[in-house]
């Protein structure tokens, strides 16, 4: 079911900050700041061979970052995102096994214009996970 690691979210303080040390140290391939208002997050899009790094920031007041960066004021790893090729059925399958589905259980559409879910951190050993379709 699973298939590639898409990316890992990184919740940030200081977006600028993250992506200069990404892009001038780490000489990673950054993307510009970009604004993505339906998600509440400012976004910089780090680009590796593999897969991407997210480095979010809230935007506007009801970010879900916001509580995050609150309770974690230096940053901290988010979420991961794994593909799927079929969101539908992912769901079932972890529907059936108790597994808990995260707002109201249709997939929506992501920060990539793709369908996602997010899965219950507390079924996943405290780890908030996206499932994306692709
Ligand atoms: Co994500």
């Amino acid at each position: 079911m699973i298939g590639a690691l898409n990316h890992v979210a990184i919740a940030v303080p200081d977006l600028g900050a993250a992506a200069a040390l990404y892009r001038d140290v780490l000489g990673a391939e950054v993307s510009r700041p970009q604004d993505l208002p339906a998600h509440g997050v400012r976004v910089v899009f780090v680009t590796l061979c593999n897969a991407k790094i997210e480095l979010l920031h809230p935007l506007g007041e009801h970010s879900p970052i916001r509580g995050f960066l609150t309770r974690n004021p230096a940053g901290g790893i988010h979420h991961v995102c794994y593909e799927v090729s079929d969101i539908l059925a992912a769901r079932a399958r972890l529907v059936a096994r108790g597994l808990r589905v995260l707002g109201s259980g249709q997939p929506e559409i992501g920060a990539h214009g793709k369908p996602v879910l997010f899965l219950h951190p507390k079924d996943w050993a405290g780890t908030l996970i996206e499932l994306e379709e692709v």
